[in-house]
């Protein structure tokens, strides 16, 4: 969830059905006036990094409220892959933070190819560069030694233990230049 809150580019469509002001938080910017029917494009990116939500907003911290994060939107629409993605992203972690010597590879490769669009939103770049798509496919990681085997059991799931998570964990965001607070 913090990688997602960090690094996502997602937003959400929503059409307001009264009208209301946004105030304006920074001298220079005029608040919003909102009316009925306008649609209203919501960045989670800006308010990911709320430090009202999330205090010390560009570290990582594992230990922010669930209820904090908005990623998968909220309210009838909320994503329907919310539960699936995050037993699979957890399970995808638990193997990705045992690879021994995870780095980005070398040279071009090792680097995620992404357009700036502005207000920390990206167009990603395919593997041939060819076209454009909506999420990061670029970016190569090299390990050493084997893929490890796939848990079976729910014992050997937990078999990495906490420790060795986070410490893979620490390893991967320390690398791409986070510092993280556990
Ligand atoms: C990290 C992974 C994912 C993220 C961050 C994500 C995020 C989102 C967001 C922000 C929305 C819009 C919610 C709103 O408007 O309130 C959404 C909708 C949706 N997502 Fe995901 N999603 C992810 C993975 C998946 C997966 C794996 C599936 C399918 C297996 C999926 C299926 C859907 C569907 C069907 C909707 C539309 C729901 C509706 O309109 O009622 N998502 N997702």
């Amino acid at each position: 969830m913090e990688a997602i809150r960090l690094h996502g580019t997602f937003g959400s469509y929503r059409t307001a059905t009264a009208t209301t002001t946004i105030p304006s938080d920074t001298p220079d910017q005029p608040s919003i006036s909102i009316q009925p029917n306008d649609k209203v494009f919501v960045s989670f990116v800006q308010a990911s990094r709320d430090p009202s939500i999330f205090p010390q907003p560009l570290e990582v911290h594992l230990d922010r409220p669930m209820s904090s994060y908005l990623h998968y939107g909220a309210g009838p629409h909320q994503c329907l892959g919310e539960q699936a993605s995050k037993v699979a992203l957890t399970a995808m972690l638990r193997i990705i933070a045992k690879l021994e010597n995870l780095r980005p590879a070398p040279g071009p490769q090792g680097v995620l190819k992404k357009v700036d669009r502005g207000d920390g939103f990206y167009a990603y770049m395919t593997e041939d560069w060819g076209k454009y798509f909506p999420f990061p496919t670029t970016w190569k990681l090299h390990f050493d030694g084997e893929v490890p085997d796939l848990p079976e059991t729910a014992e050997e799931q937990g078999a990495v233990g906490v420790g060795g998570l986070l410490q893979g964990v620490r390893s991967v965001v320390e690398g791409i230049g986070h510092s993280i607070g556990i």
